[in-house]
């Protein structure tokens, strides 16, 4: 028996539906609770396995945490201009965590839990910063290409931290303390940045980063290290100034809107020729993203914190490349490259963020989509239609480009180890059907599935 998510499609999507909070967010900001024996509060926290992973690895680490479903969440700005009905945040979605570190109980991340989830990695600077010392696994490279982490062992020795790497495993101390210190980054890493924030918030006096990244995820981490008590400056820009402190206070802070989900059920209206609108969602955090459909002549209308596309002609294919924000998120190129296979005419995208980001293009070549690569270039000429079949998701948005593919195929797509899917988007089925979808999931044995042909 094994799960899949199971989609009937060619069914245009239409309605509103709301953004879960960002994962990418919600990961570093329950991390940073580490840097403090006060309590942290945290609303709009997405109900995803990789939350809960977070959560158990802070618990390992001598946490006390909390998970209320549905619980402290705000209701959103009214907006004109509604696509059929307004959009209220769902009491279903989301929830509110607090998490209270008294005392530092491990000073350690396994093999097991960074294999598990990558962003553990990221507990080394909290740890260092707070209780000098940290053994964490390498978390070595994955399906979507190598992921080093030179950039954030160069940035923590910088800051006086002496690293040593035996076994796979990071052993660091900072006897006495880390130091504060100015770090070019030789790329705009945002796990690097991340880490050096939370090092600098915690060591008192002011360092700069250089060429930091200028995720909206970023800005998120380094206001709640402001409410903490640190002093941060120039968080979204490629200099970030942080005068830390000796020690930090609690924090209560509200997720921004997960723009890499909003921006995936925004390309599923557009791939189903529908009209879809994602509310909790910064405009602002997906700029060249919107360009790009507006190019292809998408319908694409903004509010504050809204987002509406439709798209009843189709789109016209473009050309785009993924780079750090605010440039096109490589988070979203799996999902944009689906609608590009059903657009009309060439499409081409240039993936320069991770060297191996292709592995759903043989998945949607299934499906029936034209798709030739070379390097780092995918040329996607678009087909009239895509064909229903089985698949497999090989990571988050590999997954979720195939779910794009199967709402706009003919007849029936399976997608198989749908476990990736869980790790990224809250309540995908539920949010889809409020829009029209015909998906659900399934635990049957795999000899039992017959297909629609096309
Ligand atoms: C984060 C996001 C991920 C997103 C990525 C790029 C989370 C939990 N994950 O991952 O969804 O796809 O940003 O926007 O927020 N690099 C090095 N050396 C380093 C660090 C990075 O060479 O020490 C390279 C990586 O191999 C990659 C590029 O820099 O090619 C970007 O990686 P990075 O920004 O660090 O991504 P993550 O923080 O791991």
């Amino acid at each position: 028996m094994s799960e899949t998510i199971e989609i009937t499609g060619n069914r245009p999507l239409v309605g509103d539906l709301f953004a879960s909070g960002a994962k990418n967010a919600a990961l570093p900001l329950l991390i940073a609770a580490l840097l403090t024996g006060e309590e942290c509060i945290f609303d709009n926290v997405p109900n995803l396995e990789d939350v809960n992973l977070t959560l158990h690895l802070l618990e390992h680490c001598g946490a006390e945490t909390s998970f209320t479903i549905g619980a402290e969440t705000d209701a959103p700005t009214s907006s004109k201009n509604l696509v059929s009905r307004s959009a209220t945040r769902p009491a279903w979605m989301g929830g509110s965590v607090r998490v209270r570190v008294p005392a530092l109980k491990a000073t350690e991340a396994s093999y097991s839990l960074v294999k598990a989830l990558r962003a553990s990695f990221w507990v080394l600077a909290p740890l260092l910063a707070r209780g000098h010392a940290a053994r964490v696994a390498l978390p070595g490279g994955d399906i979507i290409g190598a992921r080093p982490v030179d950039i954030h062992l160069e940035a923590l020795t910088k800051m006086g931290a002496d690293i040593r790497v035996k076994h796979g495993v990071v052993l660091a101390s900072a006897v006495g303390g880390l130091r504060p210190a100015s770090i070019d980054l030789r790329s705009p890493s945002v796990g690097a940045t991340h880490q050096i924030l939370m090092a600098a918030a915690l060591t008192p006096g002011t360092s700069v980063i250089n060429g930091a990244a200028r995720e909206p995820e970023i800005v998120a981490l380094a206001e709640m290290l402001t409410k903490m008590g640190a002093e941060i400056e120039g968080a979204g820009s490629a200099t970030i100034v942080v005068r830390g402190r000796d020690a930090l206070g609690g924090a209560h802070v509200h997720m921004i809107g997960d723009r890499i989900e909003a921006g995936t059920y925004l390309l599923a209206g557009v791939a189903t020729r529908g009209d879809v609108r994602v509310s909790g969602v910064n405009p602002k955090h997906l700029p060249v993203f919107l360009e790009l459909l507006a190019s292809g002549g998408v319908s694409v209308e903004t509010g504050a914190d809204w987002v509406r596309v439709s798209a009843p002609e189709g789109m016209r294919g473009f050309r785009a490349c993924t780079a750090p924000f605010p440039e096109l998120a490589t988070d979203l190129q799996a999902p944009l490259m689906a609608a590009l296979a059903v657009a009309r005419g060439e499409g081409v995208i240039e993936e320069n963020v991770f060297d191996g980001r292709y592995n759903h293009v043989a998945e949607l070549c299934r499906m029936g989509a034209s798709i030739r690569v070379q390097d780092r270039i995918a040329i996607i000429t678009g087909v009239d239609k895509l064909c229903g079949a089985p698949v497999e998701a090989f990571d988050i948005r590999a997954g979720a480009a195939l779910v794009i593919a199967g709402l706009a195929a003919e007849g029936t797509t399976v997608i198989h180890e749908p476990h990736h899917l869980r790790r990224g988007y809250e309540a995908l089925e539920r949010k889809l059907t409020s829009l029209g979808a015909i998906v659900g999931s399934k635990f049957q044995d795999l000899d039992d599935y017959a297909f629609s042909g096309c």
